[in-house]
């Protein structure tokens, strides 16, 4: 869908932002760029919509070279959200996110309603901020409003830097969960920029780790953290990368131990809470499932079938989580993976 092909950018002053780029970004994928700051993502990404020019090689979307598109119906079509938002202070929530229909000429109630609907989508409610200025929005507010307004006129591109950079961390992570939930029903082919780690390999369906304007490791976000390509994205990947890989290892079934036994008479120096039967769903993250696990005293969490609670396939233990992330380290998934609708919404 998004193809780079031998893109470099040299700025007039002799900076080379971007050098020898090559990588593409399949129709419904999310990836992430992720790099120190400088890397080039920045430029990167305003190469697609023309904001920035390339020096030598050429961007493809959808099969065609974006240098024969007139950049001003290009920019209609590709939804953009920058860090500062962008809103515009003298119009409305309402207007802001209608921006983009407007400009294409679409009735003004017609516009309108499908700004409404698309602040609804971002979980802010029309009615309540639809009438607002964005000053009166709080940050993680108007952030909602940068992507509601980058998807009204329901463009099949999003490029996206660091439109949740603004926001503390708790919010932050309730927008990228929100945009995940999102994601999974508009499925966009994102460009997204960041240059947090976390939030690279929460939300990508594959990573771009950038060193010194040029890609370092392109690959899914478990593969990235089980196998680092180079020095280089190890030393960016941290050390604790054993426990970032929890957040993108699935419980598989090849994990589990036969389903507990029906239990013996808990000793009566540590009473259990009746009700609170320790269980996850097949496909969790260990993540997920090791919080769980911590909590209990039980040493084991029971998984379930995907939407049948009642059909426990098995156990997981401490020990299944460490053949779980053996597993993932050898076993490392083919490059470019169709992204899996599973893995967006359990995530
Ligand atoms: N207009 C310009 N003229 C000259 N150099 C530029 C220009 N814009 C960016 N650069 C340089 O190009 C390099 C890449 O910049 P870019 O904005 O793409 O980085 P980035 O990865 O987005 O960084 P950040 O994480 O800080 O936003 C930097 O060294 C920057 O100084
Ligand atoms: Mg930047």
């Amino acid at each position: 869908m998004i193809r780079f092909e031998q893109v470099t950018k040299r700025y007039a002053d002799g900076t080379t932002a971007v050098d020898d780029l090559t990588f593409e970004v399949a129709e419904g994928e999310l990836v992430t760029l992720v790099g120190p700051s400088g890397c080039g993502k920045t430029t990167t990404m305003k190469m697609v919509n023309r904001l920035v020019e390339p020096s030598s090689g050429r961007i493809l979307l959808g099969g065609e070279d974006v240098a024969a598109v007139d950049p001003v119906r290009l920019r209609r079509t590709i939804g953009y959200v920058i860090q500062q938002v962008g809103l515009f202070p003298h119009r409305t929530v309402l207007d802001n996110t209608a921006t983009v229909p407007a400009l294409l000429g679409w009735k003004k109630a017609k516009a309108r309603e499908r700004a409404a609907e698309l602040l609804d989508l971002v979980g802010l409610d029309p009615g309540t901020y639809g009438h607002r200025y964005p000053e009166q929005l709080s940050g993680g507010q108007r952030q909602r409003v940068g992507v509601a307004r980058a998807l009204a006129a329901d463009p099949p591109v999003l490029l996206m830097d660091e439109p949740f950079g603004a926001v503390d961390p708790v919010v932050r992570e309730h927008l990228q969960s929100e945009f995940l939930r999102l994601q999974a029903t508009v499925r966009k082919t994102v460009l997204f920029v960041t240059h947090d780690l976390e939030e690279a390999v929460r939300l990508g369906d594959r990573i771009a780790v950038y060193g010194q304007g040029r890609i370092e490791q392109f690959d899914t976000p478990a593969t990235v953290l089980a196998a680092p390509a180079t020095p280089y994205v190890a030393d960016f990947v941290g050390a604790d990368r054993s426990l970032k890989r929890l957040a993108v290892t699935p419980v598989t079934e090849a994990d589990l131990e036969a389903p507990e036994a029906p239990e013996a008479p808990a000793p009566d120096n540590l009473p259990e809470t009746p009700d609170a039967h320790p269980a996850v769903v097949l496909g969790a993250s260990l993540k997920d499932a090791l919080a769980v696990l911590l909590q209990h005293d039980a040493g084991r969490v029971a998984v379930h079938a995907p939407g049948a609670p009642d059909r426990v396939l098995g156990s997981l233990t401490t020990a299944g989580v460490h053949r779980a992330l053996r597993r993932t380290a050898v076993s490392v998934p083919e490059p470019a993976p169709e992204p899996v609708p599973e893995q967006l919404s359990s995530r």
